[in-house]
């Protein structure tokens, strides 16, 4: 059995999670404490960093000591700890990468420095210990990326946004209708009344070759048509958003079939589509991404929303992977705002 406490603290939640693997292959969540921050950065739209990292300051100790208490263990029975060590928000993430460094040191245990985005890729093997290869569509605030997972350490990046990412588009499509942030929870809320085709949208570099995304253009599309019919109705604002929603949901298709044809070119064969990141809670993104799976005869995977968004389970479970596979490092690993998927830490802060 492999028992390993995560932490995350890379953008606007502080959360401590203890996963294991346990001997007959399963694996069960423990604990997975999380402190969401959304309602002190609301008022500003969006997330500002050093109130981010404030936070997390004054929140980790206690989410770390009640992700034990509720998994029922000490720090002497844990087989390691990973932390998320980017990319991110630096302030956050050095937070984060300290107290799991002295966490390690204290009890003398294995350290992990996990990319956050390694974890959101891996928590389809949590879930429903998916095999390699599949293709991931990662799509959050901060993130949008079409990836070849080929094995734990090794990813292809097939795609990516050329400007803004498909959580982020949502966010500025909600701040300019006025709806509540997060976006994409608001913007999905007001479509379900929309009609979908009354604005006619752009879809940017659909059918172009290639697996990238533009957003910007858009964004400027939909302030354009609003500033048209302004001011805004209630209806108004449905529609927009609905006919925002459907143009997002054609890029990402078009984008995500070109991605399994990109795969196979590469020589693999993809087992599962597999979806992460918070922006795979909407609906109707989730359905159109199980047809195109369906209809090339790959699984696809979703997994439930709370490990969707930033959660530390998928941190604890990136680190048992690694730590299965004497991919630990050492204490001076550093917390690093860019790190792009599929690039190793230096081999100097490897200790395996
Ligand atoms: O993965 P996540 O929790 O944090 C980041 O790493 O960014 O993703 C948050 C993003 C936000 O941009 C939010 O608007 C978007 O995911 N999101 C959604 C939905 N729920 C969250 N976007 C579209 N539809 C949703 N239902
Ligand atoms: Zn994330």
């Amino acid at each position: 059995m492999i028992r390993v406490l995560g932490i995350e603290t890379s953008c606007d939640e502080t959360a401590a999670s203890v996963v294991a693997l346990n001997d007959d292959g399963s694996r069960e969540i423990l604990s997975n404490e999380i402190l969401s921050q959304i309602a002190a950065h609301a008022p500003y739209g969006g997330v500002v960093p050093e109130i981010a990292a404030r936070h997390h300051v004054e929140a980790l100790d206690k989410i770390v000591a009640s992700a034990l208490e509720k998994a029922r263990l000490k720090l002497k029975d844990l087989d390691g700890i990973a932390v998320a060590a980017g990319p991110g928000l630096i302030g956050g993430l050095i937070v984060g990468a300290t107290t799991a460094k002295t966490l390690a040191l204290v009890a003398n245990k294995p350290f992990i420095a996990v990319n956050h985005l390694e974890a959101h890729a891996l928590t389809a093997r949590l879930t429903h210990a998916v095999g390699f290869p599949f293709l991931l569509l990662l799509a959050s605030g901060g993130h949008t990326a079409l990836v070849a997972a080929r094995d734990v350490g090794s990813y292809v990046r097939l795609g990516s946004t050329l400007d803004d990412a498909i959580g982020e588009a949502f966010d500025k499509a909600a701040k300019l209708l006025g709806l509540p942030y997060p976006g994409g929870p608001s913007v999905e809320k007001a479509a379900e009344r929309g009609d979908p085709e009354r604005f006619d949208l752009p879809r940017p570099l659909l059918g172009r070759p290639g697996c990238d995304f533009s957003l910007s253009g858009l964004k400027t599309a939909l302030r354009l048509a609003c500033e048209r019919i302004a001011p805004l109705t209630g209806t108004d604002i449905s529609d927009l958003c609905a006919s925002f929603q459907a143009a997002i949901v054609d890029v990402v298709d078009d984008r995500t079939r070109h991605a399994l044809r990109a795969i196979v070119e590469l020589g693999h064969k993809p087992i599962a589509l597999v979806v992460a990141g918070g922006v795979a809670a909407n609906g109707p993104l989730r359905l159109a991404l199980s047809r195109i799976a369906a209809e090339s005869g790959v699984k696809f995977i979703a997994p439930p929303l709370d490990l969707c968004g930033d959660n530390a389970a998928m941190i604890a479970w990136a680190g048992i992977e690694r730590l299965r596979r004497n991919m630990t490092d050492d204490l001076t690993a550093p917390a690093r705002a860019r790190w792009p998927l599929g690039e190793e830490i230096e081999r100097s802060h490897r200790t395996a």
